[in-house]
């Protein structure tokens, strides 16, 4: 049997900028209202979401992930010239290749830099700060772009209410680098996946609808709602916990609980489960919906921007999601 780790862990990465970007379009539940049967009071009682970003028709994921860089850049100051990787965690790429994130590496002109796309559906984000920690840590590389973005209104099937009242485009993005004295900023990690329920949430490509149904050719996000929700309020919680176990802090001790914004009513029961108050947690599922790999870094970026995050502080980021996969971090905000 598998010793349970309970690190606070080897770290010397140190979040140094954060930027984000939504696209312009809003689609709000009166939108929605005109497309399909459904509305405002339902979608709010069942999801927390008021409105949703949409990209436009020649937008793509790459083009958000530029954006969100050049609002780093632009807040901080940030110098992306000397990124010697960057690693973009999306389930929408532009194309499956070139990845987003070489196309981010011709956008900025950055030579010498690795580039790699990661999808692990809405535990994206986190798992990407949990390889740019390793990667650091190697000492092979000094200065990484962690991205996370989506397009998801492109898979999005707009005839369909049980889904399309859900999903938003976004991105958002860290720049993570080696501290000089070797102390860093990731505090505790945890992943878990459970593949056996892959086919309760699922994009098709290559291969036939996961679910037993007949061959899926629109590409569209097909999920089991009512399972899904199931799954995350009692086994996310349980990974939530582990990481908060691993992390050797008690509840009291993080300062902001940020899930990934699925649902408000997942998140509402996550808290309830987890012992974090909703006072002292964050989404951004209200303005933005469900926008995966993005929906992390969007809730920090809003509560950076209120002047409610600030430096020093400990943050427990949780992202869960198609796989089904888990991935956590807890860090320190050094900003
Ligand atoms: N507007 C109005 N009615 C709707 C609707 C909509 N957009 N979508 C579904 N309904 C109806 C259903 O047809 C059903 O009607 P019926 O009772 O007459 O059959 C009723 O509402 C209840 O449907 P159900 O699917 O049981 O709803 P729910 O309470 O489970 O809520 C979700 C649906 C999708 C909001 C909810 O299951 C959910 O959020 N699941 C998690 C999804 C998720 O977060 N996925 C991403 C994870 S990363």
């Amino acid at each position: 049997m598998k010793e349970a780790k309970t690190s606070v862990m080897q770290s010397n990465a140190v979040i140094t900028a954060i930027g984000t970007y939504v696209p312009e379009r809003i689609l709000t539940n009166a939108d929605l209202e005109k497309l399909v049967d459904t509305n405002d009071e339902w979608i709010i009682q069942r999801t927390g979401i008021k409105e949703r970003r949409i990209a436009g028709d020649m937008q793509f994921t790459s083009h958000l992930c530029f954006k969100a860089v050049l609002n780093m850049v632009e807040r901080y100051g940030a110098d992306v010239s000397d990124v010697d990787y960057i690693i973009t965690a999306t389930s929408t790429p532009d194309a499956v290749f070139p990845s987003v994130s070489s196309q981010v590496q011709a956008h900025f002109g950055i030579a010498d830099c690795g580039a790699a796309d990661i999808q692990a559906a809405c535990a994206g984000f986190a798992s990407a700060i949990q390889l740019a920690n390793g990667l650091l840590l190697s000492g092979a590389y000094h200065k990484i772009l962690v991205i996370g973005a989506e397009t998801l209104s492109k898979i999005t099937d707009y005839t369909d209410r049980t889904t399309c009242i859900l999903f938003g485009d976004g991105a958002g993005a860290f720049l993570i680098e080696a501290s000089d004295d070797g102390n860093g900023d990731i505090l505790s990690v945890y992943a878990k996946t459970d593949g056996s329920r892959g086919h309760l949430l699922y994009r098709s490509s290559l291969s036939p609808s996961l679910d037993g149904h007949d061959l899926l050719e629109n590409g569209y996000i097909v999920q089991n709602g009512r399972e899904v929700y199931r799954w995350a309020v009692s086994h996310v919680s349980e990974g939530i916990n582990q990481l908060i176990g691993r992390s050797q802090l008690s509840v009291d001790e993080i300062d902001w609980f940020i899930p990934h914004s699925a649902n408000m009513r997942i998140i509402e029961s996550l808290c309830e489960r987890t012992g974090f108050p909703l006072s002292r947690t964050l989404s951004s599922i209200q303005r933005f919906g469900n926008t995966s790999a993005a929906s992390i870094p969007l809730a920090i970026d809003q509560a950076v921007q209120a002047g409610k995050i600030t430096s020093g502080q400990l943050l427990l980021l949780y992202g869960f999601g198609g796989g089904l996969t888990q991935s956590g971090v807890v860090l320190r905000w050094s900003i």
